[in-house]
Protein backbone atom coordinates (compact mmCIF):
# COMPACT_ATOMS: atom_id res chain seq x y z
CA UNK A 1 0.00 0.00 0.00
CA UNK A 2 1.02 3.24 -0.71
CA UNK A 3 2.16 5.25 2.63
CA UNK A 4 3.39 8.60 1.63
CA UNK A 5 3.55 11.72 -1.01
CA UNK A 6 6.80 14.02 -1.52
CA UNK A 7 6.50 17.63 -3.07
CA UNK A 8 9.15 20.11 -3.18
CA UNK A 9 7.38 22.75 -4.20
CA UNK A 10 9.21 25.63 -2.62
CA UNK A 11 12.14 26.65 -4.13
CA UNK A 12 11.17 26.55 -7.76
CA UNK A 13 9.76 29.14 -10.02
CA UNK A 14 6.43 29.70 -10.42
CA UNK A 15 5.94 28.02 -13.49
CA UNK A 16 7.83 25.23 -12.59
CA UNK A 17 5.90 24.71 -8.79
CA UNK A 18 2.28 25.12 -10.90
CA UNK A 19 3.61 21.86 -13.03
CA UNK A 20 4.87 19.89 -10.34
CA UNK A 21 2.33 20.83 -8.07
CA UNK A 22 0.09 19.20 -11.08
CA UNK A 23 2.33 16.75 -11.34
CA UNK A 24 2.80 15.63 -7.46
CA UNK A 25 1.30 11.98 -6.12
CA UNK A 26 -1.56 12.31 -4.06
CA UNK A 27 -1.25 11.63 -0.49
CA UNK A 28 -2.96 9.40 1.04
CA UNK A 29 -4.56 10.27 4.06
CA UNK A 30 -5.66 13.50 4.62
CA UNK A 31 -5.79 15.69 7.88
CA UNK A 32 -9.22 17.11 7.29
CA UNK A 33 -10.00 20.48 7.79
CA UNK A 34 -11.62 21.34 11.27
CA UNK A 35 -12.72 24.87 12.69
CA UNK A 36 -12.46 26.78 14.46
CA UNK A 37 -8.36 26.36 14.16
CA UNK A 38 -9.01 22.95 15.68
CA UNK A 39 -6.93 21.94 12.76
CA UNK A 40 -4.65 24.59 13.62
CA UNK A 41 -0.96 25.08 11.81
CA UNK A 42 0.40 22.94 14.63
CA UNK A 43 -1.29 20.34 13.46
CA UNK A 44 -1.17 20.50 10.27
CA UNK A 45 2.51 21.19 10.05
CA UNK A 46 2.99 18.03 11.81
CA UNK A 47 0.40 15.85 9.63
CA UNK A 48 2.76 17.49 6.36
CA UNK A 49 6.09 16.16 8.06
CA UNK A 50 4.83 12.60 8.01
CA UNK A 51 4.16 13.31 4.29
CA UNK A 52 1.06 13.30 4.70
CA UNK A 53 -1.59 16.12 3.86
CA UNK A 54 -1.89 18.26 6.54
CA UNK A 55 -5.03 20.69 6.29
CA UNK A 56 -5.43 23.86 8.22
CA UNK A 57 -8.98 26.04 8.59
CA UNK A 58 -9.34 29.35 6.99
CA UNK A 59 -12.65 29.74 9.09
CA UNK A 60 -13.00 32.70 11.58
CA UNK A 61 -9.00 33.16 10.93
CA UNK A 62 -8.90 36.64 11.49
CA UNK A 63 -10.32 36.81 14.43
CA UNK A 64 -8.19 33.62 15.65
CA UNK A 65 -5.02 35.40 14.60
CA UNK A 66 -6.36 39.22 16.54
CA UNK A 67 -7.22 37.18 19.57
CA UNK A 68 -3.13 35.79 19.81
CA UNK A 69 -2.22 39.23 19.37
CA UNK A 70 -4.43 40.24 22.08
CA UNK A 71 -3.12 37.66 24.69
CA UNK A 72 0.49 39.08 24.28
CA UNK A 73 1.61 36.77 20.76
CA UNK A 74 3.89 35.62 23.80
CA UNK A 75 6.52 33.63 21.53
CA UNK A 76 6.81 36.37 18.97
CA UNK A 77 5.63 33.55 16.53
CA UNK A 78 2.73 35.36 14.94
CA UNK A 79 4.56 38.46 14.49
CA UNK A 80 7.38 36.80 12.93
CA UNK A 81 5.08 34.80 10.39
CA UNK A 82 3.79 38.68 9.64
CA UNK A 83 6.71 39.61 8.78
CA UNK A 84 6.85 37.45 5.47
CA UNK A 85 3.48 39.30 4.06
CA UNK A 86 4.25 40.70 1.06
CA UNK A 87 2.21 43.98 2.10
CA UNK A 88 3.44 45.32 5.10
CA UNK A 89 1.20 48.60 5.38
CA UNK A 90 -1.60 45.98 6.61
CA UNK A 91 0.83 44.35 8.94
CA UNK A 92 1.85 47.85 10.55
CA UNK A 93 -2.51 48.54 10.58
CA UNK A 94 -3.18 45.10 12.41
CA UNK A 95 -0.47 45.33 15.40
CA UNK A 96 -1.29 49.10 15.72
CA UNK A 97 -4.90 47.97 15.98
CA UNK A 98 -5.00 44.33 18.23
CA UNK A 99 -1.26 43.24 19.42
CA UNK A 100 -1.11 43.97 23.39
CA UNK A 101 2.18 43.63 24.81
CA UNK A 102 2.43 41.25 27.16
CA UNK A 103 -1.26 40.25 26.90
CA UNK A 104 -4.69 42.02 27.88
CA UNK A 105 -5.91 41.01 31.40
CA UNK A 106 -7.94 37.57 31.03
CA UNK A 107 -11.07 39.38 32.79
CA UNK A 108 -11.42 42.04 29.46
CA UNK A 109 -13.30 41.14 26.34
CA UNK A 110 -11.41 41.05 23.08
CA UNK A 111 -11.62 43.56 20.81
CA UNK A 112 -13.42 42.06 17.93
CA UNK A 113 -13.21 42.54 13.98
CA UNK A 114 -15.34 44.38 12.53
CA UNK A 115 -18.28 42.06 10.97
CA UNK A 116 -18.17 40.97 7.11
CA UNK A 117 -20.23 42.83 4.82
CA UNK A 118 -20.60 42.57 1.24
CA UNK A 119 -19.07 45.84 0.95
CA UNK A 120 -15.64 45.47 1.70
CA UNK A 121 -12.98 47.81 2.79
CA UNK A 122 -8.94 47.14 2.13
CA UNK A 123 -8.71 46.56 6.09
CA UNK A 124 -11.38 43.98 6.10
CA UNK A 125 -9.55 42.21 3.19
CA UNK A 126 -6.07 43.00 3.83
CA UNK A 127 -6.91 41.07 7.43
CA UNK A 128 -8.84 38.56 5.99
CA UNK A 129 -5.85 37.62 3.46
CA UNK A 130 -3.08 38.02 6.43
CA UNK A 131 -4.88 35.84 8.85
CA UNK A 132 -4.81 32.93 5.93
CA UNK A 133 -1.50 33.99 4.91
CA UNK A 134 0.14 34.02 8.79
CA UNK A 135 -1.75 30.05 9.23
CA UNK A 136 -0.70 28.19 5.93
CA UNK A 137 2.95 29.92 6.34
CA UNK A 138 3.29 28.80 9.62
CA UNK A 139 1.72 25.11 8.82
CA UNK A 140 4.52 25.25 5.64
CA UNK A 141 7.31 26.46 7.95
CA UNK A 142 11.38 24.60 8.01
CA UNK A 143 10.02 21.43 6.28
CA UNK A 144 8.97 21.22 2.24
CA UNK A 145 5.59 19.30 2.90
CA UNK A 146 2.32 20.04 1.81
CA UNK A 147 -0.65 21.74 3.17
CA UNK A 148 -3.67 22.48 2.32
CA UNK A 149 -6.67 24.81 3.58
CA UNK A 150 -9.93 24.36 4.28
CA UNK A 151 -13.23 26.76 3.93
CA UNK A 152 -17.07 26.55 3.85
CA UNK A 153 -18.69 26.86 1.21
CA UNK A 154 -21.66 28.22 3.36
CA UNK A 155 -19.26 31.26 4.51
CA UNK A 156 -19.42 33.25 1.18
CA UNK A 157 -18.52 36.60 2.17
CA UNK A 158 -14.69 35.91 3.76
CA UNK A 159 -13.84 33.54 0.68
CA UNK A 160 -12.29 35.22 -2.07
CA UNK A 161 -10.09 37.36 0.35
CA UNK A 162 -9.02 34.33 2.68
CA UNK A 163 -8.09 32.36 -0.67
CA UNK A 164 -5.54 34.77 -1.75
CA UNK A 165 -3.88 35.24 1.52
CA UNK A 166 -3.52 31.31 1.36
CA UNK A 167 -2.16 31.96 -1.70
CA UNK A 168 0.65 33.92 -1.04
CA UNK A 169 1.45 31.78 1.55
CA UNK A 170 1.79 29.05 -1.62
CA UNK A 171 -0.73 26.77 -0.53
CA UNK A 172 -0.83 23.21 -2.06
CA UNK A 173 -4.47 22.30 -1.64
CA UNK A 174 -7.37 24.15 -1.45
CA UNK A 175 -10.55 21.91 0.05
CA UNK A 176 -14.40 23.22 0.89
CA UNK A 177 -17.47 21.66 1.69
CA UNK A 178 -20.72 22.38 2.99
CA UNK A 179 -22.10 23.53 -0.26
CA UNK A 180 -21.35 23.09 -3.98
CA UNK A 181 -18.51 25.05 -4.62
CA UNK A 182 -18.74 25.99 -8.52
CA UNK A 183 -17.07 29.13 -8.31
CA UNK A 184 -13.95 28.22 -7.00
CA UNK A 185 -11.96 26.77 -9.68
CA UNK A 186 -12.41 29.97 -11.46
CA UNK A 187 -11.33 32.00 -8.17
CA UNK A 188 -7.97 30.20 -7.91
CA UNK A 189 -7.31 30.32 -12.02
CA UNK A 190 -7.83 34.15 -11.50
CA UNK A 191 -5.83 34.63 -8.47
CA UNK A 192 -2.78 32.57 -9.83
CA UNK A 193 -2.55 34.58 -12.84
CA UNK A 194 -3.28 38.34 -10.20
CA UNK A 195 -6.39 38.93 -11.69
CA UNK A 196 -9.59 40.27 -9.85
CA UNK A 197 -11.16 37.03 -8.57
CA UNK A 198 -15.16 36.86 -7.45
CA UNK A 199 -17.34 35.09 -5.14
CA UNK A 200 -21.11 34.96 -5.86
CA UNK A 201 -22.54 35.68 -2.34
CA UNK A 202 -26.29 34.51 -2.07
CA UNK A 203 -28.81 37.35 -0.70
CA UNK A 204 -32.28 36.10 0.83
CA UNK A 205 -34.91 37.12 -1.30
CA UNK A 206 -33.09 39.11 -3.88
CA UNK A 207 -30.27 38.26 -6.32
CA UNK A 208 -26.15 37.32 -5.98
CA UNK A 209 -23.98 39.62 -4.94
CA UNK A 210 -20.31 39.56 -6.39
CA UNK A 211 -17.59 39.91 -3.28
CA UNK A 212 -14.03 40.37 -5.83
CA UNK A 213 -10.79 41.15 -4.72
CA UNK A 214 -7.95 42.70 -6.67
CA UNK A 215 -4.40 41.04 -5.69
CA UNK A 216 -3.08 44.25 -7.62
CA UNK A 217 -4.32 46.36 -5.23
CA UNK A 218 -2.86 44.40 -2.09
CA UNK A 219 0.70 43.27 -4.04
CA UNK A 220 1.39 44.99 -7.00
CA UNK A 221 4.75 43.32 -6.93
CA UNK A 222 3.92 39.72 -7.57
CA UNK A 223 3.22 38.96 -11.25
CA UNK A 224 1.65 35.05 -10.52
CA UNK A 225 0.59 33.18 -7.81
CA UNK A 226 1.13 29.04 -7.97
CA UNK A 227 -2.12 27.62 -8.44
CA UNK A 228 -2.87 25.56 -5.43
CA UNK A 229 -5.00 22.05 -6.36
CA UNK A 230 -8.75 22.04 -5.37
CA UNK A 231 -10.90 19.55 -3.76
CA UNK A 232 -14.64 19.54 -3.17
CA UNK A 233 -15.92 17.41 -0.48
CA UNK A 234 -19.27 15.95 -1.53
CA UNK A 235 -21.71 13.68 -0.15
CA UNK A 236 -23.47 11.89 -3.59
CA UNK A 237 -22.26 11.33 -7.11
CA UNK A 238 -24.94 13.21 -8.38
CA UNK A 239 -22.81 16.51 -7.59
CA UNK A 240 -19.26 15.26 -8.55
CA UNK A 241 -20.89 14.57 -11.62
CA UNK A 242 -22.13 17.98 -11.59
CA UNK A 243 -19.31 19.65 -10.76
CA UNK A 244 -17.13 17.25 -13.09
CA UNK A 245 -18.91 18.33 -16.46
CA UNK A 246 -17.82 21.69 -16.88
CA UNK A 247 -14.55 23.05 -17.30
CA UNK A 248 -14.92 26.06 -15.50
CA UNK A 249 -16.46 24.11 -12.09
CA UNK A 250 -14.37 21.13 -12.27
CA UNK A 251 -12.03 20.47 -9.14
CA UNK A 252 -9.00 18.54 -8.98
CA UNK A 253 -10.20 15.51 -6.81
CA UNK A 254 -13.27 14.56 -5.18
CA UNK A 255 -13.46 14.02 -0.95
CA UNK A 256 -16.97 12.06 -0.24
CA UNK A 257 -18.12 12.22 3.06
CA UNK A 258 -19.89 9.98 4.78
CA UNK A 259 -22.97 11.18 6.91
CA UNK A 260 -21.04 9.93 10.26
CA UNK A 261 -18.20 12.40 10.04
CA UNK A 262 -17.20 15.20 12.20
CA UNK A 263 -18.56 18.69 11.57
CA UNK A 264 -21.35 19.59 9.67
CA UNK A 265 -23.63 17.13 7.23
CA UNK A 266 -25.36 16.70 4.75
CA UNK A 267 -28.91 17.00 5.05
CA UNK A 268 -30.53 13.65 3.95
CA UNK A 269 -32.09 14.07 0.79
CA UNK A 270 -36.00 14.45 0.85
CA UNK A 271 -38.19 15.13 3.88
CA UNK A 272 -36.36 14.83 7.50
CA UNK A 273 -37.01 11.61 9.29
CA UNK A 274 -35.88 11.24 12.94
CA UNK A 275 -35.55 8.58 14.71
CA UNK A 276 -36.75 8.11 18.30
CA UNK A 277 -33.29 9.32 19.98
CA UNK A 278 -34.09 12.96 17.66
CA UNK A 279 -31.31 12.06 14.74
CA UNK A 280 -32.12 12.38 11.53
CA UNK A 281 -32.64 9.08 9.40
CA UNK A 282 -30.02 8.48 6.30
CA UNK A 283 -31.32 6.11 3.69
CA UNK A 284 -29.59 4.69 0.72
CA UNK A 285 -29.70 7.40 -1.77
CA UNK A 286 -27.67 9.60 0.81
CA UNK A 287 -24.63 6.91 0.18
CA UNK A 288 -22.63 8.11 -3.06
CA UNK A 289 -22.43 5.58 -5.55
CA UNK A 290 -18.63 4.87 -5.78
CA UNK A 291 -18.22 3.11 -9.35
CA UNK A 292 -20.37 6.20 -10.59
CA UNK A 293 -17.64 8.70 -8.60
CA UNK A 294 -14.84 6.26 -10.48
CA UNK A 295 -16.18 7.26 -13.47
CA UNK A 296 -15.85 10.96 -13.74
CA UNK A 297 -12.18 9.92 -13.48
CA UNK A 298 -10.83 12.37 -10.90
CA UNK A 299 -8.64 10.79 -7.68
CA UNK A 300 -10.93 10.80 -4.57
CA UNK A 301 -11.05 10.41 -0.99
CA UNK A 302 -13.39 9.21 1.42
CA UNK A 303 -14.36 10.56 4.47
CA UNK A 304 -16.90 9.96 7.90
CA UNK A 305 -15.44 6.69 9.76
CA UNK A 306 -12.20 6.17 7.71
CA UNK A 307 -9.75 6.95 10.98
CA UNK A 308 -8.66 2.96 11.42
CA UNK A 309 -6.06 0.86 9.68
CA UNK A 310 -8.68 -1.60 8.12
CA UNK A 311 -10.60 1.50 7.22
CA UNK A 312 -7.78 2.69 5.33
CA UNK A 313 -7.18 -0.52 3.57
CA UNK A 314 -10.89 -0.30 2.73
CA UNK A 315 -10.63 2.92 0.90
CA UNK A 316 -7.62 2.05 -1.06
CA UNK A 317 -9.57 -1.25 -1.97
CA UNK A 318 -12.35 0.82 -3.53
CA UNK A 319 -10.28 2.60 -5.49
CA UNK A 320 -9.87 5.97 -3.75
CA UNK A 321 -6.43 7.50 -3.23
CA UNK A 322 -6.63 7.19 0.60
CA UNK A 323 -8.83 9.36 3.24
CA UNK A 324 -10.10 12.05 5.05
CA UNK A 325 -9.65 11.79 8.65
CA UNK A 326 -11.05 14.65 11.35
CA UNK A 327 -12.15 12.86 14.66
CA UNK A 328 -9.09 10.85 14.98
CA UNK A 329 -6.75 13.86 14.80
CA UNK A 330 -8.95 16.22 16.69
CA UNK A 331 -8.48 14.06 19.46
CA UNK A 332 -5.19 13.86 19.23
CA UNK A 333 -2.84 16.10 21.66
CA UNK A 334 -1.74 18.21 18.75
CA UNK A 335 -4.91 19.48 17.67
CA UNK A 336 -6.18 23.26 18.51
CA UNK A 337 -8.08 22.35 21.48
CA UNK A 338 -7.22 23.84 24.82
CA UNK A 339 -5.84 21.65 27.33
CA UNK A 340 -9.54 21.92 28.70
CA UNK A 341 -11.28 20.71 25.89
CA UNK A 342 -9.24 18.34 25.43
CA UNK A 343 -9.42 16.87 28.79
CA UNK A 344 -13.10 16.86 29.22
CA UNK A 345 -12.82 14.66 26.18
CA UNK A 346 -10.53 12.06 26.85
CA UNK A 347 -12.31 11.39 29.70
CA UNK A 348 -15.70 10.98 28.05
CA UNK A 349 -13.75 8.40 25.97
CA UNK A 350 -11.87 6.81 28.44
CA UNK A 351 -14.83 6.23 30.56
CA UNK A 352 -17.29 5.36 27.97
CA UNK A 353 -19.64 8.59 28.64
CA UNK A 354 -18.99 10.33 25.43
CA UNK A 355 -22.22 11.00 23.73
CA UNK A 356 -22.14 12.57 20.40
CA UNK A 357 -25.14 13.14 18.37
CA UNK A 358 -26.80 14.65 15.02
CA UNK A 359 -28.48 17.90 16.06
CA UNK A 360 -30.41 19.47 12.75
CA UNK A 361 -31.39 22.65 14.97
CA UNK A 362 -27.74 23.65 16.43
CA UNK A 363 -26.26 25.16 13.45
CA UNK A 364 -27.70 28.55 11.90
CA UNK A 365 -26.38 27.44 8.55
CA UNK A 366 -29.38 25.17 8.68
CA UNK A 367 -27.49 22.09 7.89
CA UNK A 368 -27.49 19.10 10.65
CA UNK A 369 -24.05 18.89 12.71
CA UNK A 370 -22.60 16.57 15.21
CA UNK A 371 -22.18 17.14 19.13
CA UNK A 372 -20.66 15.97 21.66
CA UNK A 373 -22.58 16.76 25.06
CA UNK A 374 -20.34 17.94 28.00
CA UNK A 375 -21.60 19.40 31.11
CA UNK A 376 -21.30 23.64 30.49
CA UNK A 377 -21.22 23.57 26.69
CA UNK A 378 -23.85 25.03 24.67
CA UNK A 379 -24.95 21.20 23.27
CA UNK A 380 -27.06 20.78 26.57
CA UNK A 381 -29.91 21.92 27.66
CA UNK A 382 -28.66 24.00 30.49
CA UNK A 383 -25.66 25.39 28.79
CA UNK A 384 -27.65 26.35 25.96
CA UNK A 385 -30.19 27.97 28.24
CA UNK A 386 -27.39 30.27 30.51
CA UNK A 387 -26.17 31.49 27.33
CA UNK A 388 -27.89 35.30 26.64
CA UNK A 389 -28.40 34.94 22.48
CA UNK A 390 -25.78 37.49 20.82
CA UNK A 391 -23.89 37.14 17.54
CA UNK A 392 -21.08 39.38 17.18
CA UNK A 393 -18.44 37.15 15.34
CA UNK A 394 -21.08 37.15 12.80
CA UNK A 395 -19.23 34.46 10.06
CA UNK A 396 -22.72 32.80 9.70
CA UNK A 397 -24.62 35.75 8.98
CA UNK A 398 -26.90 36.05 5.95
CA UNK A 399 -27.34 39.14 3.88
CA UNK A 400 -31.36 39.93 3.11
CA UNK A 401 -33.03 42.67 0.74
CA UNK A 402 -34.69 44.08 3.36
CA UNK A 403 -38.46 45.69 2.74
CA UNK A 404 -36.57 48.72 2.30
CA UNK A 405 -34.32 47.96 -0.63
CA UNK A 406 -31.48 48.00 1.93
CA UNK A 407 -29.01 45.05 2.44
CA UNK A 408 -28.97 43.72 5.78
CA UNK A 409 -27.50 40.70 7.46
CA UNK A 410 -29.20 38.45 10.11
CA UNK A 411 -28.40 35.06 11.65
CA UNK A 412 -30.76 32.53 13.68
CA UNK A 413 -28.83 32.77 16.44
CA UNK A 414 -28.35 36.63 16.87
CA UNK A 415 -31.05 37.72 20.18
CA UNK A 416 -34.57 36.65 18.85
CA UNK A 417 -36.11 40.14 19.01
CA UNK A 418 -33.68 41.20 16.07
CA UNK A 419 -33.92 38.41 13.77
CA UNK A 420 -37.78 38.26 13.84
CA UNK A 421 -37.69 42.29 13.12
CA UNK A 422 -35.45 41.41 10.38
CA UNK A 423 -38.04 39.41 8.77
CA UNK A 424 -36.56 35.93 9.94
CA UNK A 425 -38.82 32.87 10.26
CA UNK A 426 -39.92 32.40 13.98
CA UNK A 427 -39.63 28.29 12.90
CA UNK A 428 -35.88 29.24 12.09
CA UNK A 429 -34.96 29.97 15.60
CA UNK A 430 -35.69 26.90 17.33
CA UNK A 431 -32.74 25.63 19.28
CA UNK A 432 -29.86 27.49 17.48
CA UNK A 433 -26.97 27.25 18.99
CA UNK A 434 -24.12 30.41 18.56
CA UNK A 435 -21.55 28.38 16.85
CA UNK A 436 -18.75 31.21 16.24
CA UNK A 437 -18.33 31.85 20.05
CA UNK A 438 -18.69 28.41 21.00
CA UNK A 439 -15.69 27.50 18.54
CA UNK A 440 -13.94 29.86 19.67
CA UNK A 441 -14.39 28.92 23.41
CA UNK A 442 -13.05 25.48 22.50
CA UNK A 443 -9.51 26.49 21.34
CA UNK A 444 -9.00 28.63 24.52
CA UNK A 445 -10.12 31.64 22.96
CA UNK A 446 -13.74 31.87 24.31
CA UNK A 447 -14.96 35.73 24.81
CA UNK A 448 -15.34 37.68 28.12
CA UNK A 449 -18.53 40.04 28.43
CA UNK A 450 -18.74 42.79 30.51
CA UNK A 451 -21.16 41.18 32.77
CA UNK A 452 -18.59 38.52 33.46
CA UNK A 453 -20.14 35.79 31.42
CA UNK A 454 -17.42 33.48 29.66
CA UNK A 455 -18.68 32.51 26.63
CA UNK A 456 -18.95 28.73 27.16
CA UNK A 457 -17.81 25.74 24.53
CA UNK A 458 -19.35 23.36 21.84
CA UNK A 459 -17.62 20.74 20.10
CA UNK A 460 -18.05 18.78 16.98
CA UNK A 461 -16.77 15.42 16.41
CA UNK A 462 -17.84 12.49 14.12
CA UNK A 463 -20.01 9.14 15.47
CA UNK A 464 -16.98 6.96 15.18
CA UNK A 465 -14.91 7.30 18.29
CA UNK A 466 -13.22 3.63 17.81
CA UNK A 467 -9.99 4.90 16.45
CA UNK A 468 -9.42 7.37 19.20
CA UNK A 469 -10.67 5.38 22.05
CA UNK A 470 -7.87 2.64 20.88
CA UNK A 471 -5.20 4.82 20.95
CA UNK A 472 -5.86 6.33 24.01
CA UNK A 473 -5.93 2.90 25.36
CA UNK A 474 -2.45 2.77 24.40
CA UNK A 475 -1.32 6.13 25.46
CA UNK A 476 -1.95 6.89 28.71
CA UNK A 477 -1.03 10.52 28.14
CA UNK A 478 -2.68 11.03 24.80
CA UNK A 479 -1.24 10.46 21.58
CA UNK A 480 0.64 12.87 18.80
CA UNK A 481 -0.91 13.21 14.71
CA UNK A 482 2.45 11.12 14.07
CA UNK A 483 1.70 8.42 16.23
CA UNK A 484 -2.05 8.39 14.91
CA UNK A 485 -0.21 8.27 11.28
CA UNK A 486 1.79 5.69 12.15
CA UNK A 487 -0.73 3.91 13.66
CA UNK A 488 -2.92 4.17 10.96
CA UNK A 489 -0.34 3.09 8.00
CA UNK A 490 0.91 0.28 9.94
CA UNK A 491 4.39 1.71 10.87
CA UNK A 492 4.16 1.52 14.78
C1 LIG B 1 -13.77 19.04 15.23
C2 LIG B 1 -14.14 18.93 13.78
C3 LIG B 1 -14.33 20.09 13.04
C4 LIG B 1 -14.60 20.01 11.67
N1 LIG B 1 -14.70 21.15 10.95
C5 LIG B 1 -14.81 21.10 9.59
C6 LIG B 1 -14.75 22.27 8.81
O1 LIG B 1 -14.58 23.38 9.33
N2 LIG B 1 -14.86 22.15 7.46
C7 LIG B 1 -15.01 20.92 6.85
O2 LIG B 1 -15.10 20.87 5.62
N3 LIG B 1 -15.06 19.80 7.58
C8 LIG B 1 -14.94 19.85 8.93
N4 LIG B 1 -14.91 18.69 9.65
C9 LIG B 1 -14.94 17.40 8.93
C10 LIG B 1 -13.52 16.84 8.74
O3 LIG B 1 -12.74 17.68 7.91
C11 LIG B 1 -13.54 15.42 8.13
O4 LIG B 1 -14.04 15.41 6.82
C12 LIG B 1 -14.37 14.46 8.95
O5 LIG B 1 -14.09 14.64 10.31
C13 LIG B 1 -14.10 13.02 8.54
O6 LIG B 1 -14.83 12.11 9.31
P1 LIG B 1 -14.32 11.51 10.72
O7 LIG B 1 -14.60 12.57 11.71
O8 LIG B 1 -15.15 10.29 10.93
O9 LIG B 1 -12.85 11.22 10.59
C14 LIG B 1 -14.71 18.74 11.04
C15 LIG B 1 -14.56 17.58 11.81
C16 LIG B 1 -14.27 17.67 13.17
C17 LIG B 1 -14.09 16.41 13.95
Amino acid sequence: MPTSFEDSTQSASPQQERQKSLNAPNPVIIQGGMGIAVSNWQLARKVSQKNQLGVVSGTAIDNVLVRHLQDGDLHGTYRRAMEHFPNQEIVAAVLNKYFIEGGKPSDQPYIMVPKITLEQKFDAQGLLALANFVEVWLAKDGHNGVIGINFLHKIQMTTAASVFGAMLAGVDYIIMGAGIPRELPKLIRKLAKMEEGSVPVDVIGGTQVLTSINPNVFTPQLKELKRPKFLAIISVDILGTYLARDEETRPDGFIIEHNSAGGHNAPPRGKYEFDPSGEPIYGPKDIADLEKIKKIGLPFWLAGSYGKPDRLKAALDLGAQGVQIGTLFALSNDSGFSQRTRDELHTGLRDGSLEIKTDVKASPTSFPIKVAFIDGHTSTEEGYKARPKLCDLGYLREPVLSKTGNIIYRCPSEPDAQFLKKGGDPEEIQGRKCLCNGLMANIGLPQVRKDGYVEASIVTLGSDIEGAKELLAQHSKGYGADQAIDWLLDQK
